[in-house]
């Protein structure tokens, strides 16, 4: 846990369609850092980009941390390892005609980490799975079990810095709650840095302990997750947000609301 993230100015253009106009933020090590914002706000992009999925047409992204910890430049296979991202659908990111053993053993032998064998069972136990799943195929999974293999196929590098995009958005309320509380425990333990978008304002309050709100391409306001409790916004489309989170009402902002 020593490593974070910095993005500056980051712009992703496609075609001439501006997907994020300007972004810029800071993740210290071990923190964890939300970005909220309607759909289509240019989340997903970010995170895209930051894992060399989507073009950053100008900006900088890099890594922070002392000078004697390695910081590879992005695009490099150890920044691959190092910043590993969920994806929203647990249906479409496993490969349904793998296995689970062969779908946590794929990223394993691209690094060419050794001691394959103990690495599977290790993450299956750490994302509450175990043994018995290693050798199903996907359909064979919940949505929520799904996800944790998904868990599991990013935390087996060994990363610092996990990018989880809407990681439960595809989920039902109960398991959404089950997941997030793994990704909480997970993070604790292992002192990871999250970036976790969401469209859902009480999950990210929920779950960081700063965010961003970000708005057709922009950041429009940073706050801290007490400042949101306090409601202490500043921008009208932060307010419009919280108005929409049912969740948000309540005295605890449990994600429970995403329905
Ligand atoms: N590969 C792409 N090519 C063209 N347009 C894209 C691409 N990816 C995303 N976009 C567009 O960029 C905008 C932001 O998308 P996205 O980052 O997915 O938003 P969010 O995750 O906040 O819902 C959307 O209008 C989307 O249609
Ligand atoms: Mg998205």
């Amino acid at each position: 846990m020593t490593v974070g993230l910095e993005v500056e100015h980051l712009r992703v253009v496609f075609d001439d369609y501006v997907a994020v106009a300007d972004a810029s933020f800071r993740v210290g090590p071990g923190e964890s850092f939300g970005i909220v914002g309607e759909s289509g706000s240019g989340k997903s992009t970010i995170l895209r980009a930051i894992c060399g999925l989507a073009p950053a047409t100008s900006g900088s992204i890099r890594l922070i941390g002392p000078q004697d910890r390695p910081r590879p430049a992005p695009g490099t296979r150890p920044f691959r390892r190092m910043v590993q991202m969920v994806f929203q659908d647990p249906y479409g990111s496993l490969h349904p005609r793998q296995t689970v053993d062969r779908i946590l053993a794929e990223p394993l032998a691209i690094h060419r980490i050794p001691d394959a064998e103990r690495r599977i069972e290790q993450a299956l136990d750490e994302v509450g799975l175990g043994s018995g799943f290693r050798f199903r195929y996907p359909h064979q999974l919940s949505g929520g079990q799904r996800q944790r293999i998904a868990i599991a196929r990013a935390l087996i590098l060994e990363p610092e810095i996990l990018l989880l995009d809407e990681p439960t958005s595809a989920l039902d309320a109960s398991v959404q709650a089950e997941v997030l509380n793994l990704l909480e425990e997970i993070r604790r333990h292992r002192s990871l840095a999250y970036v976790m978008v969401s469209h859902d304002l009480a999950v990210v309050t929920h779950m960081c302990e700063r965010l961003m709100v970000m708005y057709q391409g922009r950041a429009v306001e940073f706050l801290t997750a007490a400042d949101l409790a306090a409601r202490q916004v500043t921008s009208d489309y932060t307010r419009t947000l919280m108005e929409a989170a049912v969740g948000f009402r309540r005295k605890d902002p449990m994600p429970d609301s995403a329905a």
